[in-house]
């Protein structure tokens, strides 16, 4: 099944998951993980695969200038229309904005969904300007058993290898949450060329 049309069916009851008491009490403990990890106060960002907007409202209590979401899938976009009127329909791996537009790029729950990666992180790093925060399913147990049941691929993987694939782009500041499931990984964008500099300083 493609990703999008899998979140396009899931889309009405996605958030109804979280509601489960415990995958409430470890998505809630992510979020806060993933939230306090964000410096995102005065700067403006671009959530990646927002799904159905869970961190804009967080991303904008917490200081940000601006936020905007994009999804893929038309549904989830729709359900989080009720949190932001900034939003677009857009593809990760080919960002409809032009190089370093936002100061701060974040990416939820999407690279879970797909086995090469770099492509989606050579976009997060062109876009942004400065700071990223991007998360990774871990290999544990329950990913296995999640990954085993679930109607589309997911892709587990180990901190050395998200090391590998990130530090070609990023600053990398690995960190596990403690419900033991995800790698979040935040950073700053590696220096790009001159050209970027000075955009950036003008
Ligand atoms: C697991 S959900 C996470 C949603 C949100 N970031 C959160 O944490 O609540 C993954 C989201 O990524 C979106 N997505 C997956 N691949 C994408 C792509 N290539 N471009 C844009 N969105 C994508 C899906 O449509 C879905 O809404």
């Amino acid at each position: 099944m493609r990703i999008r049309t899998f979140f396009d069916g899931r889309a009405k009851y996605y958030e109804k998951i979280f509601s489960l008491p415990m995958i409430k009490r470890l998505e809630q403990a992510e979020v806060r993980k993933i939230v306090s990890l964000s410096e995102v106060a005065g700067k403006s960002v671009l959530d990646i695969g927002c799904g159905c907007g869970k961190f804009l409202k967080l991303w904008r209590d917490r200081g940000a200038s601006t936020v905007v979401g994009m999804d893929f899938s038309k549904s989830m976009l729709g359900q989080a229309k009720q949190k932001s009127n900034f939003l677009l329909m857009g593809d990760a791996f080919k960002i409809p904005f032009k190089d370093n537009s936002f100061d701060f790029v974040a990416c939820i729950g999407v690279a879970n969904y797909y086995r090469n990666v770099e492509a989606l992180l050579k976009e997060i790093s062109r876009v942004s300007r400065n700071g990223i925060i991007i998360t990774f399913p871990k290999n544990s147990l329950i990913g296995k058993i999640y990954a085993r049941v679930s109607k589309i691929p997911i892709f587990l993987r180990e901190e050395w290898e998200i090391k590998n694939i990130c530090s070609p782009y990023f600053e990398l500041l690995i960190k596990e949450c403690a419900s033991g499931l995800t790698f979040v990984v935040t950073s700053e964008v590696r220096e790009k060329d001159s050209t970027a500099r000075l955009q950036r300083s003008e």
